[in-house]
């Protein structure tokens, strides 16, 4: 079963055609970096601008990479939210007018659903039960899910998201959008203990998070250092990295217990931090848990998750009717 699947929620135009919900048969995907770095982050109305000149010749590249053509295909899947209104509008119009036309059925997928299923795309098989862990550049949420489709939103940051609190901080450093990647690598080899940051909400039982307070207290020990990104920025950086990271690690763990699952998976472009990566894999080898982590690529946004996480809907003949609406703050939980 061939699904191909549309994203175009925030900054990527990608699209992607998935087999059986596990298999990418061909990609491809237009990040927009190159206009949105002098910002400093997505520029709504540019993304969406972005879109429309993309959408058709992107959608064509994965049919021509593929030597598939439209009725080959069981399904049109696009993300419907949540995201920047505007983008998400050209793709769910694109996908409607393209599913319509060659009379294939149209599902709609919650982005986060598609970071949770991202793990398929290497292989991984998702039994449920498990609590989940989505940390991106919109999103820091943690879901427990007894059973498929069941989310329950068990705790979420009360301000930035983790990614968002890596590319400010990026960002106060001088360094380009977006931030997280440039300072996973900038951290390699530096001192993470250099700068005793904050590991905010550690000490509370729930399980929610907050960094807004971390970048505060990034900007004081800039202020008192002022020659601080001149002399140890690398040093900087893995210390501000590692304090999201020990949080993060910290809370996730936390909820496996609370909620007595073994598997922990988790989703969306911070996952793809190598620190991240390693120190909850370290800690899944001590403790026995199962850690699923999708591979880097499939963590930042990307249409071949959309497709898996199409799949489970359309085997349950759950399809959309060309009303749908886009909803830009649509969420995953019941
Ligand atoms: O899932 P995603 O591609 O888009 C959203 O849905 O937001 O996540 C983007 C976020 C950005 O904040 C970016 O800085 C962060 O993921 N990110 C990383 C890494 N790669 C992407 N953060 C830390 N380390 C990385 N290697
Ligand atoms: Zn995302």
């Amino acid at each position: 079963m061939l699904i191909l699947g549309i994203e175009t929620s925030c900054d990527e135009t990608a699209a992607a055609i998935v087999q059986d919900g596990h298999e990418t048969v061909a990609e491809s995907m237009a990040t927009q970096e190159d206009i949105h770095g002098k910002f400093g982050g997505v520029f709504p109305e540019l993304a969406s601008r972005r879109h429309v000149h993309l959408i058709d010749h992107i959608v064509g590249e994965v049919l021509d990479q593929s030597g598939l053509t439209l009725s080959d295909l069981s399904a049109v899947a696009v993300t419907r939210g949540p995201g920047l209104i505007g983008a998400l509008l050209v793709g769910v119009g694109f996908a409607k007018s393209l599913a319509y036309g060659s009379r294939l059925p149209f599902i709609g997928i919650n982005h986060l659903e598609g970071h949770l299923y991202a793990a398929c795309l290497d292989g991984y098989k998702l039994q449920t039960p498990f609590v989940a862990l989505v940390v991106s550049g919109g999103h820091t949420h943690l879901f427990h899910v007894p059973k498929e489709g069941d989310y329950r939103l068990i705790g979420r940051t009360l301000d930035d998201a983790a990614g968002e609190a890596l590319d400010k901080a990026a960002r106060v450093m001088g360094l380009d959008f977006p931030g997280g990647p440039i300072l996973d690598r900038l951290s390699r080899g530096a001192d993470p203990a250099r700068v005793d940051f904050p590991r905010p909400m550690l000490t509370r039982q729930n399980l929610d998070f907050s960094f807004s307070g971390l970048k505060t207290s990034l900007l004081r020990y800039l202020e008192t250092h002022p020659t601080a990104v001149k002399d140890h920025l690398a040093d900087i950086a893995a210390s501000y990295q590692q304090a999201v990271v020990d949080v993060l690690v910290e809370k996730a763990l936390r909820a496996a217990q609370v909620c007595k699952t073994e598997t922990l998976l988790l989703g969306g472009g911070v996952a793809a931090n190598s620190v991240l990566r390693q120190q909850l894999q370290d800690r899944a080898d001590q403790s026995g848990f199962r850690l699923v982590l999708p591979s880097p690529r499939y963590c930042t946004d990307n249409a071949a998750m959309i497709s898996a996480a199409a799949y489970r809907h359309f085997l349950a003949g759950r399809v959309d009717d060309w009303g749908m609406p886009v909803q830009a703050n649509l969420t995953l939980s019941r």
